[in-house]
């Protein structure tokens, strides 16, 4: 691959209040790669969480900006207002279940609102677009196999649909008005600030309550977990170094079922509670099957430790140790996620636009 640096210097990152989004931006200001200024656009939807970021960034440095990216006319502004030579994509709405529910929010935020982005950024070329993205836009996988970048797109719930016509703009706005993109498709992300929809803090929190543990269908579909600072290190490294067009899988090449994954995290809510291993598997509760679910994810991220000499820092084992013990240690912060009360403060302390 060609060399290439990429000068990130005044970054505009959507959904940063979200579990991704903070996890990079807590990554730029811990690294000291946030040079510049950073600013979080996000709409503050259920998911988004303010608390991600406290005493996390520099304030003289950072802004938050309360709005949508389907606002026509609120990120060419803030371009301009801010110098903002990057932007960096992670706003969506994001979870399957939900997508099944009520697919319209996600038509509008992941397929409009990245249209919408896409054109601040043709009207401004000088801006870098780097698109956050996931393995499920190339469709479900049998027991063997691998997703690289070439395989061809098959998503196959609304929420992979949106992400997969997300893609496509990205792709298209590249190649028909040159705009300057990168692209990177990742697997399944766990790790601490994740809403608690998503299976890995639901298990954790529903063992420490002793609620049932529900497993949808047989508990063999199989996922490719990632711990989230290992996500941003990746998307990082793809922004500043990668060459324009391209496309990156992220993995840490970490399969396992359902079942095994949610026995590995009742090992070690068993060791950090002294709760009994017996008493946690009696919470197993095999529940309908979700509609149309994907059975195997499993992704090939060769390209980006041969271009980038990327590799996951954690393994599964201790970044599920860190992630059980985050929840643990932060029972406020899941009170607070769980009941939005967060958002009357958000208004005392926030620009709102
Ligand atoms: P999340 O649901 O935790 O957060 C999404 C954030 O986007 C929230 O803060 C929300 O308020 C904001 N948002 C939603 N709609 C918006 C809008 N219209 N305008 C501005 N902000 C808006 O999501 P996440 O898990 O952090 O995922 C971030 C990105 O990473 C998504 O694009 C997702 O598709 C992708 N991704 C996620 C995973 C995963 O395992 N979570 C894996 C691969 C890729
Ligand atoms: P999820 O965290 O929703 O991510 P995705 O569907 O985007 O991969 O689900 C991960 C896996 O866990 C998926 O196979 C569905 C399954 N699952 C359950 O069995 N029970 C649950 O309560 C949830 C939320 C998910």
């Amino acid at each position: 691959m060609e060399s290439t640096v990429r000068l990130a210097k005044n970054i505009l990152v959507t959904g940063g209040l979200g579990f991704i989004g903070s996890a990079f931006i807590r990554f730029l200001f811990r690294e000291g790669l946030a040079t510049g200024r950073v600013l979080n656009v996000d709409a503050l939807t259920y998911a988004a969480n303010p608390a991600n970021l406290e005493g996390a960034v520099d304030p003289d440095r950072y802004r938050f900006v309360h709005g949508d990216i389907g606002e026509p006319g609120l990120v060419p502004g803030l371009i301009v207002e801010h110098a903002i030579d990057t932007i960096v994509h992670f706003a969506a709405e994001t979870h399957v279940d939900r997508s099944i529910l009520g697919p319209e929010a996600f038509i509008q935020t992941n397929v409009v609102g990245t249209f919408r982005l896409l054109e601040a950024v043709r009207a401004q070329p000088q801006v870098h677009f780097h698109h956050v993205s996931t393995d499920e836009v190339y469709g479900s996988l049998g027991p063997t196999g691998l997703f690289t970048e070439e395989t061809p797109y098959d998503p196959r719930s609304p929420y992979s649909a949106t992400k997969a016509a997300s893609d496509h703009l990205v792709r298209a706005y590249a190649h028909t008005y040159g705009v300057s993109t990168t692209l990177s498709n990742c697997s399944n992300n766990y790790g601490p600030f994740q809403f608690p929809e998503k299976l890995v803090p639901l298990m954790i929190l529903n063992m420490l309550e002793r609620k049932p543990l529900p497993v949808y269908g047989d508990g063999t579909n199989v996922r490719d977990w990632l711990y989230v600072d290992d996500h941003a290190e990746a998307i990082w490294a793809i922004l500043v170094g990668a060459a324009r067009g391209s496309t990156y899988n992220v993995s840490g090449a970490t399969e396992r079922t359902n079942l095994a994954l949610l026995r590995e995290l009742m090992h070690i809510v068993a060791e950090l509670t002294g709760a009994e291993s017996a008493d946690l598997e009696r919470l197993i509760t095999f529940v309908k099957d979700r509609p149309g679910h994907d059975q195997r994810y499993a992704l090939d991220a060769t390209r980006l430790r041969q271009d980038l000499a990327w590799s996951p820092r954690h393994d599964l084992a201790s970044g599920l140790r860190n992630t059980v013990r985050w929840y643990l240690d932060h029972p406020g912060w899941v009170a607070a996620t769980r009941s939005g009360t967060y958002r009357e403060w958000i208004e005392r302390n926030y620009e709102t636009r």
